[in-house]
């Protein structure tokens, strides 16, 4: 199907989101709440595009783009007046959750915002409660180690009661798709910590090379799932490459 983003005439495949379809052309929309290895919620609004119908004269409306599915013949406007003032507005608010958060701190500067005009509550806050961590361990993992507790100001994510997340595999997922990059995994040794959900684990090195490969408990996790043995679950991804590439290499020789 074809339609417009910013005049620029783009195609768009069925079932396609309108950001999907706009990073298919390069064409730049912020976001915070999506991430590819999720299903999109349309949660943070900073994705907000104009949509225009022709058939329509008048019509617009704004909406989350990671959401809404691309159509045949819609106008979209990515950067309106009005859209970069929302942004503005959501913006100035998230850094006045995490004032020092340079994720949070690089938007805002982005959009010529160098200080919040809203009360900062607390100026160590890193996090803007997203929520992703905790689909990505429920909904992609399967372990459920992390929840969202209480309401209003007091809302948090982590574990129950603050205390260590005991189902807590040590995958370091949820790190991988925080917007704000507020989980750290630390490897040191073979061990590896992940204070936000005060988690600590024992690495296994690779059977090869002896870099560490996961946690062991990600491995145990993974072993109960999927019929591989240690010569695959304990080697890294560069080795069992490197041993891949060599056995098809030799196999094409013989
Ligand atoms: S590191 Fe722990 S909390 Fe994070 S996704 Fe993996 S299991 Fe869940
Ligand atoms: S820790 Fe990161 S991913 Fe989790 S809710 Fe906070 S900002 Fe979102
Ligand atoms: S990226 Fe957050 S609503 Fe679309």
């Amino acid at each position: 199907m074809q339609l417009t983003i910013d005049d620029k005439q783009v195609t768009a495949e069925q079932g396609q989101t309108l950001l999907e379809v706009a990073r298919a052309h390069d064409i730049p929309i912020p976001t915070l709440c999506y991430h590819e290895s999720l299903e999109a919620r349309g949660s943070c609004r900073l994705c907000l595009v104009e949509i225009r119908k022709p058939k329509w004269p008048g019509w617009k409306r704004l909406v989350a783009s990671c959401v809404y599915p691309a159509e045949e013949g819609l106008e979209v406007r990515t950067a309106t007046e009005e859209i970069v003032g929302i942004r503005k507005t959501l913006i100035d608010l998230l850094l006045a959750r995490c004032p020092k958060n340079p994720e949070i701190v690089e938007l805002a500067r982005a959009y010529g915002i160098e200080q919040t005009s809203y009360a900062v509550l607390d100026a160590t806050r890193q996090c803007i409660l997203c929520g992703q961590c905790v689909r990505v361990c429920e909904d992609i993992i399967g372990a459920s180690a992390i929840g969202m507790y209480g309401r209003g100001a007091g809302k948090k994510v982590g574990p129950a009661y603050g205390k260590a997340a005991e189902t807590c595999i040590g995958c370091g997922a949820c790190a991988f798709v925080c917007p704000t990059r507020c989980i750290q995994v630390i490897d040191e040794g073979l061990t590896r910590r992940i204070p936000r959900w005060n988690v600590e684990f024992e690495l296994v090195p690779c059977r090869i090379c002896g870099k560490p490969v996961s946690t062991r408990k990600h491995i145990d996790f993974v072993r109960g799932r999927v019929s591989a043995g240690p010569e695959v679950l304990e080697t890294c991804s560069d080795c069992l490459r490197a041993y891949y590439g060599a056995k098809v290499a030799a196999e094409g020789h013989m």
